[in-house]
């Protein structure tokens, strides 16, 4: 039986993923290239270095490790000043409604994030209790679509991969709940997210039922 919901933060709790984009364009921008939504895709779950390689492999660019850390330094502040503005109500429609029905169900919980800034975001969104284990950035060695960080999470959490469901808006996290050996909803688009047990658009409208229901058919 299904024990624990394992959830990404950036696009499925809070619409962060928009704000990486914008500022990894900004980035792109001033290197003389574009990024276009398309390609940020492949962005979605990967570490900020990781990131930033596909980015100047797309630009042709080769940098030394030294403007690789300013360049990414540069995208991170940039990226901050998006997060300082959040507030609880940037928190995405649904996901209130979602996290009551988890409780009534006696599900565990934990965030499965790549991002160093998660602890700040959930502090930003008044959600830094949510949950009962929190992996971020600073916790894992390798990124999505490695399954470190959902396996840390169930590790954490007390319970075996079997008996996790993950949520995931990005192809990597997707795949890294898959190789986790958990069942995997996405969040998104079927077109996108194919490798994705259950695909639905967001968190609105998305029962606890529904979700369990699909785990057993
Ligand atoms: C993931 C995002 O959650 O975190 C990626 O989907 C991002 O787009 C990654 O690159 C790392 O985030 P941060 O905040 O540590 O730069
Ligand atoms: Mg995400």
């Amino acid at each position: 039986p299904i024990k624990a919901f394992l959830f990404d933060l950036d696009g499925v709790i809070v619409d962060t993923a928009t704000y990486h984009y914008q500022a990894w364009k900004r980035l792109a921008n001033e290197l003389g290239f574009d990024i276009s939504e398309e390609f940020n895709e492949r962005l979605k779950g990967v570490s900020r270095m990781e990131s930033l390689d596909i980015i100047l492999a797309h630009g042709g660019l080769t940098v030394s490790d030294e403007q690789k850390a300013e360049l990414a330094e540069q995208k991170n502040q940039w990226y901050l000043d998006l997060v300082g503005r959040m507030t609880s109500e940037d928190i995405l429609p649904g996901v209130a409604t979602f996290f009551s029905q988890v409780r009534k169900a006696n599900l565990l919980t934990a965030l499965g994030s790549v991002s160093k800034n998660a602890p700040l975001i959930l502090e930003r969104i008044g959600m830094s209790q949510a949950f009962d284990a929190i992996i971020d950035g600073t916790k894992i060695s390798k990124g999505k679509p490695d399954p470190e960080v959902f396996l840390k999470g169930a590790a954490e959490l007390e319970v075996s991969p079997a008996e996790c469901v993950v949520f995931e808006d990005a192809v990597a996290g997707v795949e890294a709940g898959k190789r986790g050996g958990m069942f995997v909803v996405g969040i998104g688009s079927p077109d996108v997210l194919t490798q994705a047990d259950l695909v639905a658009p967001s968190l609105d409208g998305l029962t606890v039922d529904e979700v369990l229901a699909a785990t057993v058919a």
